[in-house]
């Protein structure tokens, strides 16, 4: 019988709360599942999301396609660390943003590239959502989740 690991982190780059709150959201329909932990891209190892059987990462853009202010230091680690840190994670990433910037959810769009070029399985596409994003967002949530259930089962 296979013996798949449950440890789902759930993780926030956020600057005024949206992405955060989604990520909360993430937990309170996984928690029944799956070993959730909440933490923002500032509160947790490099080591700690590496150990995750799941990781969602949802993640706003600031600036001028930038990081948020919480993401970026983890950012920058996750992309000097090893090739394969990622083998074994299923991920999927909501990337939050706004269509009237010319760099569109640019943050999300590098985390999705990072954890697959480090060897990440994506297992769901990124949904990136425009300032009314709230009812995608949840059906994304519900979406991703049920496909981890699928997979963990
Ligand atoms: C000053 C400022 C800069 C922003 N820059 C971008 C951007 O470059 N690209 C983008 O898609 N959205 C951009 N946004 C939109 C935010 O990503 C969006 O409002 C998001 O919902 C914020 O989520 P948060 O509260 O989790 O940080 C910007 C918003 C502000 C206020």
């Amino acid at each position: 019988m296979s013996e798949k690991g449950n440890k789902m982190s759930v993780l926030y780059g956020s600057q005024t709360g949206n992405a955060e709150m989604l990520a909360y959201d993430v937990e309170a329909i996984a928690s029944d599942d799956f070993d959730v932990q909440v933490a923002g891209l500032d509160e947790i190892s490099l080591e700690d999301i590496m150990a995750s059987d799941y990781v969602i990462i949802c993640c706003s853009t600031w600036g001028d396609g930038e990081q948020p202010d919480n993401a970026q230091d983890m950012f920058d680690e996750a992309s000097d660390s090893d090739d394969d840190a990622f083998s074994g994670t299923q991920f999927a990433i909501l990337a939050l943003g706004d269509t009237a910037f010319d760099l569109f959810c640019e943050s999300g769009k590098e985390w999705d590239e990072l954890l697959e070029g480090k060897g990440g399985s994506r297992i769901n596409e990124r949904i990136e959502c425009d300032v009314d994003y709230e009812d995608e967002a949840e059906e994304w949530i519900e979406e991703t989740v049920d496909l981890m259930k699928a997979h963990l089962a």
